[in-house]
This record gives C-alpha cells, structure tokens and sequence, in this order.
C-alpha cells in the first residue's frame, strides 16, 4: 500500500519542496487554543457510553473533554451484554481515534470534524473537541433535506475512517453543515455502519426516531468534484506522508494502513468510475483483498 502512494508522490515531484506542507506540520490556531487555553471550568455532562465534561476555556471557547477513563464506563452500566462499547475497538484508544479522525479530516480538507486534540486535564489523558455551536442535531432534520454533496463527503470520509458509530445522534448540523462528531470508534476492523443502523431510541421525554438514508442510496450519487480535487490533492501533494507519521503515533500500524488503502481505493473509484456502483466495492482492507468484513 505504501509503496503505490511513494510511487505516486515520486510521479508527481518531491512531496517535501511543496512549502504548503509546512502548515501540515504544525497545529492550527484553533488546535493551539484548545492545547494550551487555560480552563476556566469543567461540569460533567450527561454523555451516552463514555464520559463527557463540558470544558470552559478562559477568555474564549469551549470544548467537549473525552477522558480515556472514561470510555465506555456508562455503556458497561448499562449492561449492554459485553465489555466493550465495540469489540475491536478497545477501551482506552477513544480519545486517540477521536484525534486521528480530526487529522484525516483537516489532512483531506473536508471540513466536517471540529478542530481535537489531546489534552490532560486534572490530572485526566482526554480529546478535546471544539464545541459547535449547533442547530440541530442530525436525527431532528430528515437526511433528505440535507445537501447531497455533504452527505456524500460524510459518507467518503467514514469509509476512510471505517466509522463504526456514525448515526444523525452524532452529526450536528448548524447552516446546512454537517459536523461529524463522536469519532472514537473508528479505524478498527469492526462493522462500517455509515447511517443505517436501525432507528435509535433516544430514550426519556425526547425519544425520537429517525429515518437513515438507505445504503443504496450513495450507489446512485456520482462523487461530486469537489471531493475528487480534495482527494487528488492529498494524493499529489504528498500530505499523506505528514499524515501518516501523525497516525502512527496514535492508531496500530495495520489500522493505518487499512486507511490508507481506502483512500487509494476511493481515489480508484473515483478515477475509474466515479461513483460507488455497490457497497460490496467499500472492504476493510482494500490492499490485504480480504472478503467484505461488513
Ligand atoms: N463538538 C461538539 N459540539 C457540541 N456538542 C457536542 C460536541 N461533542 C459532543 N457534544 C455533546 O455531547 C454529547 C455527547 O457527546 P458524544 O456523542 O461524543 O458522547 P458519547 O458518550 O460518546 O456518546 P453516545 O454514546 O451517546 O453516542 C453529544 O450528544 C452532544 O450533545
Ligand atoms: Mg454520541
């Protein structure tokens, strides 16, 4: 896998002389904040699986803490019948996952995850994600409704990721943007479960429900330009040589790899299709030829 994208980058010139690498080296300005911001207060919230502390930081801005000990507490309480949140996703690597998504997503600048880093917080490891100043969550807007290209955006980036907790409960939608949030458990080889989960209850005064858009549906969307020239850019600039090392630091070898082969086989779809002619087409591991792990 690696060997095609250095082939590539070869191809396309010295990915290091390109001076527009230089910003993917360093964090931006809102990732500074977050790092280094003093915190103003921090109130546990009522989280789903894991636990969440909504964070102050002085002056300005606020953000969502994930400790790693906190990672799946609420789920074993609730006595879901396993351990795990997701069995090959373990506990503990969460807040690790949610930084890796961010910088999959700012690496192929698709704009979709709020600005996450890692940070200690009283004494605790965590992510730290900038809050989103929302106007609905995703279950409250029916899919349709929401733009095709965004859709088709969220659907590539959690191929890439191999998400296996996207649902509406954890997109925000604020100005007809779509954040993706809640991104810990991703990477893994576990089940790829882009939107089609079955309706969610979310329990109390406000259980709803919602509709997915069916899988078939990306099956009948040609991949927008906008997504082709985003994931060309990656490839010829030789960013992914900065992302990789970044990963590497965060997920297992493997599950960086596995990544990396879904981004060279959207690029193919991409290049010799355009379009996801069948789910089937989307595996774990595009490069190891494995069977659909779905
Ligand atoms: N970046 C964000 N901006 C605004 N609100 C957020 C953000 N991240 C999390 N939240 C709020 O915190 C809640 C819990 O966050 P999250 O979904 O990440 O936690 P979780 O415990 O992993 O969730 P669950 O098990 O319910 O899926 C969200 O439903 C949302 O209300
Ligand atoms: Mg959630």
């Amino acid at each position: 896998m690696e060997n095609n994208f250095e082939k590539k980058a070869i191809q396309s010139g010295d990915a290091k002389s390109d001076s527009a690498m230089a910003e993917f080296l360093n964090p931006t300005i809102q990732e500074r904040i977050l790092e280094t911001r003093e915190i103003e207060n921090s109130e546990v919230i009522s989280g789903g699986a894991n636990r969440c502390v909504l964070v102050k930081l002085k002056d300005d801005g606020s953000g969502i803490f994930k400790p790693a000990s906190g990672e799946g507490e609420n789920h074993i309480g609730k006595n879901f019948g396993q351990q795990e949140v997701r069995l090959e996703v373990r506990a503990g690597t969460y807040y690790k996952r949610e930084r890796a998504t961010y910088l999959v997503d700012r690496f192929l600048d698709f704009n979709l995850v709020p600005p996450t880093v890692i940070r200690e917080i009283d004494g605790e490891i965590g992510s730290l994600q900038q809050i989103v100043d929302y106007d609905n969550f995703g279950f409250e807007v029916p899919w349709h409704k929401l733009p095709e290209k965004e859709l088709m955006k969220l659907f590539a980036l959690d191929y890439i990721l191999w998400s296996s907790d996207r649902g509406p409960e954890n997109l925000l939608i604020k100005n007809n943007r779509i954040y993706a949030i809640d991104n810990g458990l991703t990477f893994g080889p576990d089940k790829f479960l882009p939107f089609e989960r079955e309706g969610v209850s979310l329990g109390g005064d406000s259980e709803k429900s919602y509709s997915p858009p069916p899988p078939e549906i990306y099956s009948h969307w040609s991949i927008p330009a906008e997504i082709k020239e985003k994931i060309n850019t990656f490839l010829e600039r030789g960013r992914w040589q900065i992302l990789r090392g970044q990963l590497l630091e965060l997920l297992p070898p493997d599950e960086v790899d596995a990544c990396f082969a879904r981004i060279q086989k959207f690029a193919e779809l991409i290049k010799n299709k355009g379009e996801i002619s069948s789910r089937a087409e989307l595996q774990f591991n595009p490069a190891a030829g494995e069977q659909d792990s779905n």
